[in-house]
């Protein structure tokens, strides 16, 4: 081996014995193998070596270079190794599967309700259905019978964006969109939070939740309707409920019913809940107006249905005896915790 090669090698493996950190290895390698490096210069000296040196020289330079190279990265990631083994065994390990060390939060009551609706519409075979809560003002109107400049609009003020759609006024809103999905015939049910220009008071909001239900088939009729609601509220108040039928006016229905509850809160004396009256409109429903079918591209000579549109959230506020709607939005964990979870 020449003396060149020969002494970086022998410079080279005293310093390597020496290094032990990361940095010393990095500065080794500047050292030897840098840009200004002694073994990068003694390669650059071989130009003035004699023919036949030159060549066996430079060929043992290069060999070293690749030599020192090795050993060096072999360092470096030992060095690294070591030092994420050692930051690993500081980390105090977690059992992500333990309980929570705080209290658990608990479901909002209208999650609560909701959920138990729900299963009882899937056991009758009901599908469920996510709703939009920006609509087009096609579904929300006119798809329901409800057409431009009809009065029942002015009952319905929402909040309109700047492309023209809306908040959503009612639930009622999706029916086009599922009719046209499903087709005849079909069982969905459908919540959905609702918005509206409203005066609040103990029993009014500006959002709120409604659960439509719609079955179409061959020969469904008003006793299938009456049916199934006498079945959801006494499945949801697990007694017997009061209830009155009387016909109310709805555009997308035909005939349209207002089934009311006997009000849970005062029994039925009057009080700011019920207005008063001993009564609480919970579920308005009816049979679908033959234009909504066809909007939805069911034919009305071969199919009918009903429709109905529960109101949540008054439900929940009959179920558990809360006397004013706004501590359902109010975001009050104290009011709102004490129904527990589920
Ligand atoms: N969409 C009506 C409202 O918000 C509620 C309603 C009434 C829904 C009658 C229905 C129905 O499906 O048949 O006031």
């Amino acid at each position: 081996m020449s003396t060149t090669a020969e002494q970086l090698k022998k410079a080279f493996a005293e310093k390597m014995a020496q290094a032990k950190s990361l940095s010393e290895f990095n500065e080794l390698r500047v050292e030897f193998l840098g840009k200004k490096g002694v073994l990068t210069e003694a390669l650059k000296g071989l130009k003035n070596l004699p023919e036949e040196e030159r060549k066996e020289t430079g060929k043992q330079l290069n060999l070293l270079r690749a030599e020192m190279e090795n050993a060096i990265s072999e360092k470096i990631t030992a060095c690294e190794e070591a030092a994420r083994a050692e930051a690993l065994s500081k980390i105090v390990p977690v059992d992500l599967t333990m309980p929570a060390a705080e209290k658990l939060g608990s479901l909002h009551p209208v999650t609560i309700i909701q959920r138990e609706i729900e299963d009882i519409f899937r056991s009758m075979g009901f599908i469920i259905e996510d709703g939009n809560e920006v609509e087009t003002e096609y579904n929300n109107f006119e798809a329901v019978n409800i057409p431009k400049h009809h009065p029942a609009r002015d009952m319905q003020d929402t909040y309109y964006l700047d492309n023209g759609q809306l908040l959503k006024t009612h639930t009622s809103a999706a029916q086009n969109r599922i009719l046209r999905k499903y087709g005849a015939p079909c069982k969905v049910l459908f919540p959905g939070r609702c918005f509206r220009n409203e005066a609040l008071d103990a029993s009014h909001e500006n959002t709120f939740l409604q659960m439509e239900g719609m079955m179409v088939g061959e020969d469904v009729s008003i006793s299938n309707l009456v049916y199934f609601m006498k079945l959801l509220l006494t499945e949801v108040f697990k007694r017997e409920v009061k209830v009155r039928l009387r016909p109310g006016f709805f555009p997308f229905v035909e005939p349209g019913f207002e089934l009311d509850i006997s009000c849970l809160i005062c029994g039925g004396e009057g009080c700011p809940t019920c207005k008063n009256s001993g009564w609480v409109e919970l579920l308005p429903c009816g049979m679908i107006h033959p234009n909504v079918l066809t909007m939805g591209g069911v034919d009305p000579e071969k199919y009918t249905g009903f429709a109905f549109g529960l109101g949540l959230t008054r439900l929940v506020m009959m179920r558990y005896g809360i006397k004013d709607i706004r501590t359902l939005n109010s975001g009050n964990l104290k009011a709102l915790s004490q129904f527990g979870t589920k």
